[in-house]
């Protein structure tokens, strides 16, 4: 990044909170936020330790944090803690009928689980894993479809200390069969199929292809959803009902390290390998429960809906660990937003009497894009907060959203976060933060952010700049699995201990942060990350492929579409056929969601002398058809000539 970041943005509108949802909220006034966060950075350790005394040890710590390797950071240090007894266990004295978990599929069934079931559920799955040879610290894929037991099985593996990376159900064979190879994965929970628009996703046929030269994977456990033929292999898999059939009930919930690896994430970087991200248990756990607390401003009698799917890091601390460490009730859903129509999730949230609810920008546009009669069709007065996340929401759509959803009743959190970050870090506080459509507000207690320039200096208000962490904090990465030295290289490696996000951002006067977006090469489509990297990767692994270079087009739904510029080899001829062809190869590469919008064959790709890609013109050419930025470093020009239509600007 050699210029610095323009924000030509301007938004004045502010809603404060109504006085009714203060006067009832956990944070409730803008002086409490601002009393609590200036202590809370002035002394992080001190506010992270009141936290972390909220869940239950098995052993108390001895040290809040050891920073003394940096970024290698250790949290609540000597600790023993079981973190599915945190989000279980521990509700049985007081929840232990209290409905933790209610479930609709997509067909409309629905099931609701109470605490109690849920621990007999998870106790049961826990004894089958050990009974199947899984035991803690080993690696285990999860690619299921949205039903209650996905959260059984992250929860049962947390329980015995086995480590689960959750396979977004929307992925491919070879993408699931890269996160084996990554993680070193010995098990495989899925399920025969699971219910996406009408049709059979067929998760166990993924596995299958994926795991087909896999010796390493010695169990697979198959959940009965669908009940299509699948094949099932003598020796390796196993159906759920038959591991759980005859177990004990009971399973104790022994304390584990509090830096004991809970799970890894796979997320998109510049590069085209995945990035295992790793969370480890008693911060991330901290982290999870303490902002789901404050910022969804959770109480007994809510209904918690999050829209994400469990394959994200949205569903781990949002649907899984944050809310059932509170005690909340979480409703589940399995399908598609449009099924049958757009106003399925307004019927569910009728029907549910959700409160709380908790989607993406991209829904959003695609809910507005779909008409007003479907959510006026449904009664939506539970509703009494909103929240957003996945990219910064657009004013328009905050507003519709605001207007339509929450009948000018219920505040928006708008929530930003990462992967990496485990937890939410910049958010309103629905009780207290006077909202602005299209920024995320203000940091967390406890999170010390802030924008710098190239120097390392702090941006004023308004300038752009980078937007870091400069304190650790106890929902962070640890590190990138078995990579230390790109986990060095990716986030810290810009300023001496300080955490680069790798988004663009402004504050303004008020000090509320502004997103501008991502600074490397990486796509943001329909609020997932999407390394252009990888998908490049993809397309050059087509045999007709010589080179290709992706870059993302504004689009009014997904946020970025996504534009392939293709070389072809010489002799070959690009036409439709071709395009589809490679479309549908980089879907099945990694998924549909980075199946391009658009492929573009180019004679050439503008690069410069050094010989790396110009993304940026590419970028400008897909957007508007032509180029107006910079072109100094451009090694051949009627290379962008060519792709601009032969018109030189
Ligand atoms: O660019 C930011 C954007 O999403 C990125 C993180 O993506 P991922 O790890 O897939 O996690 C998504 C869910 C937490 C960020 O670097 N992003 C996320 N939330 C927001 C956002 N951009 C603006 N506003 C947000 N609320």
């Amino acid at each position: 990044m050699s210029q610095n970041i323009e924000s030509h943005q301007v938004e004045n509108r502010v809603f404060p909170p109504s006085s009714e949802f203060s006067a009832k909220a956990h944070i409730g006034s803008m002086e409490e936020y601002e009393r609590r966060y200036r202590e809370s950075v002035a002394d992080p350790e001190a506010y992270w330790a009141d936290m972390a005394g909220k869940l239950h040890w098995q052993q108390p710590w001895n040290q809040v944090l050891d920073w003394s390797n940096p970024p290698f950071a250790k949290w609540f240090v000597g600790g023993r803690i079981n973190v599915c007894e945190n989000c279980v266990d521990r509700h049985l004295e007081s929840r232990a009928d209290k409905t933790a978990i209610i479930w609709e599929g997509e067909p409309g069934d629905v099931r609701r689980l109470s605490y109690r079931e849920l621990h007999t559920a998870v106790c049961r799955f826990a004894n089958a894993l050990k009974d199947q040879g899984v035991a803690s610290g080993d690696r285990v894929i999860i690619y299921m479809p949205m039903v209650p037991e996905a959260a059984v099985a992250m929860l049962a593996c947390a329980r015995i200390g086995a480590v689960h990376s959750v396979v977004f159900g929307g992925f491919s064979a070879d993408s699931i069969r890269d996160r084996i190879q990554d993680s070193g994965a010995t098990a495989v929970i899925t399920a025969d199929g699971g219910w996406r628009r009408g049709s059979v996703v067929p998760l166990k046929d993924n596995v299958d292809e994926a795991i087909a030269d896999e010796p390493g994977v010695k169990r697979v456990i198959v959940f009965r959803r669908t009940e299509q033929d699948i094949s099932m292999r003598d020796g390796r898999d196993v159906w759920w009902h038959d591991a759980v059939a005859g177990v004990d009930d009971q399973c104790p919930a022994e304390g584990f390290d509090s830096e004991h690896p809970l799970y890894i994430l796979y997320t998109s970087g510049s590069t085209g390998k995945p990035k295992g991200i790793l969370h480890t248990s008693a911060g991330y756990l901290t982290g999870a429960a303490t902002t789901f607390h404050d910022i969804f401003d959770i109480r007994e009698d809510d209904i918690y809906w999050c829209t994400a799917d469990v394959g994200w890091v949205t569903g781990h601390s949002y649907i899984v660990y944050g809310p059932l460490a509170n005690g909340a009730t979480v409703l589940m859903y399995e399908g598609a937003p449009n099924h049958p129509d757009f106003g399925r999730f307004w019927k569910m949230v009728q029907d549910h009497k959700v409160t709380l609810f908790y989607t993406a920008p991209t829904a959003i546009r695609a809910f507005i894009k779909a008409g007003d009669q479907f959510p006026e069709g449904y009664d939506l007065s539970s509703l009494r907060l909103l929240g957003s996340v996945g990219e910064p929401i657009n004013p328009e759509a905050w507003m519709w959203y605001h207007k339509v959803i929450g009948g000018e009743r219920c505040p928006i959190v708008d929530t930003w976060w990462q992967t990496e970050t485990g937890a939410i870090l910049i958010s309103p506080l629905p009780g207290a933060t006077p909202l602005k459509p299209g920024t995320a507000t203000r940091p967390f207690f406890g999170i010390d952010a802030a924008i710098l320039d190239e120097e390392g200096n702090e941006c004023g208000p308004n300038e752009g700049g980078r937007l870091v962490i400069r304190k650790p904090w106890p929902s962070m990465l640890r590190t990138l699995w078995g990579d230390d030295q790109r986990f060095i290289d990716t986030y810290w490696n810009t300023y001496e201990n300080i955490y680069v996000a790798g988004d663009g951002a402004r504050t303004d006067e008020d000090g509320y942060f502004w997103i501008v977006g991502r600074l490397d090469d990486v796509l943001n489509v329909s609020g997932h990350r999407l390394g252009t990297a990888e998908v490049e990767s993809a397309l050059v692994s087509h045999k007709a492929v010589a080179e290709a270079a992706v870059v993302g087009r504004p689009d009014d739904i997904k946020g970025q579409a996504v534009v392939a510029f293709v070389t072809l080899k010489s002799g070959i001829e690009g036409d439709d056929d071709l395009k589809q062809e490679l479309r549908k190869h980089v879907g099945k590469a990694i998924g549909a969601i980075a199946k391009p919008d658009d492929v573009v064959f180019a004679a050439g790709l503008p690069k410069t002398r050094s010989g790396k890609i110009m993304r940026r013109l590419l970028k400008e050419i897909s957007a508007s058809g032509t180029i107006s930025g910079d072109t100094t470093t451009l090694e051949d020009f009627s290379v962008v000539a060519a792709l601009q239509g032969g018109k030189e600007e």
